[in-house]
């Protein structure tokens, strides 16, 4: 080996060093974490509202728009408080160079429930600094652990929710690789114990809870056999604890071909899979449905959880000019998944219904992402006036049996 390598190699495992007690001492936080919260026995529920950046802000205003309609009884009497926080930007990140800025996490931290616009992710090739990921740094900072993503197409009798593992994985030390050499870059993937318990285990939950009698877990542990090689070992583990619920275990690139075989995938119906196969088979999963405009997702810690869109911030809507055209049904789909975690979830259920019978069946309106399709606050209008039929379970049921 050549001498000068030396130097180099002993700082990248003074790095290393760092990153394992950093992930020890998040085994130990997990290991005392309590319970999850009870939102019943809160005098006031807090739900804080961040725009994000891009299109983010105007989306996420009809979302807002939405939720005091939804939520306008319990908004005047004071049970319920919709709390706008701002400066979570692409420009303010950039100017503190910090994923969430200090006071922005501040005030996250006095909510109980966060309602999130996408914000933007900068990667090496674009032409801004290399910040870290907002949602990766909320995801791990409010320990989020579970990103619970359904995606239902009632027609084509897919009926999937995703429980992806959300602090863990290639993305937890995602902005912590080292750069040995200018020709050497290496990566870090973690799996924890308990972290897999948690996530593998409210799936099973979920399955138990909801009569569902499925659940399959994707890695690929053949070829990332220690890390996805444990994940797979803790999920059979578990498994074993739910004699009725049948349980299998597929890698991810044959799971990638199956959601497209019609004939299969309609037998599946809950995934529970590591971090970065979870964010590629849910776009693929949302693709069924509409696209990834068309889907929310849930982010679930045991004290906080935050829903948000699954797609980006699409910077070049708002370049040309386009934002008011932005299809704003992630992001109302992601607050009616918070109406639904928070308790009310028969608001919750028709609001999913408003959505399935604008996007899927009636179309009355449609978002094309330009002038020829509506406004998103023409669209939110059209999600309000749907909420307000009197007959609009019947409706559902009808488009959907
Ligand atoms: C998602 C997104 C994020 C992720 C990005 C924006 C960091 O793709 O929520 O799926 O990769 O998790
Ligand atoms: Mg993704």
């Amino acid at each position: 080996m050549a001498e000068n390598y030396t130097e180099l190699i002993e700082r990248a495992k003074e790095h290393f060093g760092e990153l394992l007690e950093q992930q020890l001492a998040r085994v130990e936080r997990i290991k005392h974490q309590g319970d999850f919260i009870d939102y019943s026995s809160l005098d006031k529920l807090v739900i804080g509202v961040v725009g994000g950046d891009g299109i983010g802000p105007a989306i996420t205003h009809e979302a807002k728009r939405i939720l005091e309609f939804l939520l306008s009884k319990e908004l005047k009497s004071g049970r319920v408080e919709l709390r706008t926080i701002e400066g979570l930007t692409i420009e303010n990140r950039i100017a503190q160079r910090k994923a969430i800025p200090d006071d922005v996490l501040e005030e996250l931290l006095k909510c109980h429930v966060i309602l999130k616009g996408p914000t933007t992710t900068p990667s090496r090739v674009d032409d801004a600094p290399n910040i870290e990921s907002a949602n990766v740094a909320m995801r791990r900072e409010l320990d989020l652990f579970a990103n619970v993503r359904p995606v239902r197409v009632p027609s084509e009798g897919i009926d999937w929710v995703f429980f992806r593992e959300n602090t863990e994985g290639a993305y937890v030390l995602g902005s912590c690789g080292i750069e040995v050499t200018d020709d050497l870059a290496v990566d870090f993937t973690v799996t924890t114990t308990q972290g897999t318990e948690r996530i593998v285990r409210l799936a099973f939950e979920y399955a138990k809870r909801n009569g569902i009698n499925r659940v399959s877990a994707v890695t690929k542990a053949n070829v990332i056999k220690t890390t996805d090689g444990k994940f797979l070992e803790i999920a059979y583990k578990i498994a074993a604890e739910y004699p009725d619920i049948q349980f299998d275990d597929w890698y991810i690139d044959i799971m990638t071909a199956k959601l497209i075989d019609k004939e299969r995938r309609s037998q599946f119906r809950v995934f529970v899979l590591p971090n970065l196969y979870g964010d590629i088979l849910t776009d693929e999963a949302a693709e069924f449905q509409g696209g990834v405009g068309t889907a929310g997702s849930a982010n679930i810690g045991k004290r906080y959880a935050m829903f948000e869109a699954i797609h980006g911030s699409a910077p070049r809507m708002v370049k040309e000019g386009r934002a008011q055209y932005a299809d704003p049904t992630s992001i109302i789909r992601a607050g009616a998944m918070l109406l639904d975690h928070v308790g009310f979830k028969g608001r919750a259920d028709r609001l999913h219904m408003a959505l399935d019978i604008c996007g899927q069946y009636e179309k009355r309106l449609v978002i094309t992402g330009r002038a020829s399709g509506a406004t998103s606050a023409e669209y939110a209008d059209y999600i309000m006036e749907t909420l307000e039929l009197p007959d609009l379970k019947e409706r559902w049921q009808s488009y959907t049996s």
